[in-house]
């Protein structure tokens, strides 16, 4: 058998509804690039990614205007949510991977992702069965509310942890496990729906999704970090 490459796919078809910035948000100057060139150059710049392919939807009209990185390929296949993106963009190029190469996805909307995040996830999940995902063990205390706005409940944060990505999976049965899964925020949770037990690999607070107005400035002030600090992330 072929040794399994790593090819990493972002979905970047989404409208940036809650960031009501009148354009996808993907597309938002941070630290001056746009939020997906970030990604694109975080993922250019991993030595293990064989090729980065982005989703993005037939109506873009932003994505052009982004330089040329060598080892990328926009695919303008984007769907209505974002598990359709990522299941159109895996079938898009289902003949280019083999079923057991490694599809890290990622969110566009994670600028803070860096090599060595990418390298820690690779690093866990290489031998592993199944795959996995970057995730943070909850800090705050948990509150389940009642219809009024007020606690019900506190909840334990014990053994929870709070999804974030990239996501790690083998070509083939992601893109069947998201074929078979109805309503998914995740790709883990797809594959959890087809009794698996993805793999939770500890990631940091800097890889947060990019989500309300009030995200910007702490995303920018990571990014311009990033070249300030000796942090190994
Ligand atoms: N996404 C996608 N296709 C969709 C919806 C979302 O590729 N139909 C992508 C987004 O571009 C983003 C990632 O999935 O990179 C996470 O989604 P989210 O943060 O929810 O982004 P949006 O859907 O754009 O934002 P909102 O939900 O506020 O509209
Ligand atoms: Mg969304």
């Amino acid at each position: 058998m072929n040794v399994p490459r790593y090819f990493a796919l972002i979905p970047a078809a989404g409208v940036g509804a809650r960031m009501q910035l009148g354009s996808p948000k993907q597309y938002a100057m941070l630290a001056g690039k746009p939020m997906l060139q970030h990604v694109m150059e975080t993922f250019a710049r991993a030595s293990h990614i064989t090729h980065t392919y982005v989703v993005v939807s037939a109506a873009d009209v932003y994505v052009d205007d982004l330089p040329f990185i060598a080892g990328t390929t926009v695919l303008r296949c984007g769907g209505a949510t974002r598990r359709e993106s990522v299941m159109n963009g895996l079938a898009a190029i289902a003949a280019e991977v083999s079923a057991e190469d490694w599809m890290l996805v990622h969110d566009a909307a994670r600028p803070g992702l860096t090599v060595p995040l990418i390298e820690q996830l690779i690093a866990a999940l290489k031998d592993d069965a199944v795959g996995g995902l970057l995730a943070l063990p909850v800090v705050d205390t948990l509150k389940r509310a009642n219809g009024q706005g007020r606690v019900d409940a506190t909840v334990s944060r014990d053994a929870l942890w709070a999804a974030q990505t990239p996501q790690m999976f083998r070509h083939a049965t992601l893109l069947q496990a998201l074929q078979q899964a109805d309503a998914v925020t995740d790709e883990a949770s797809a594959m959890e729906a087809l009794g698996l037990q993805p793999k939770l690999v500890e990631g940091h607070a800097r890889n947060f999704k990019v989500t309300l107005p009030q995200d910007l400035l702490l995303a920018e002030l990571y990014l311009k970090g990033r070249y300030e600090d000796n942090t190994p992330i």
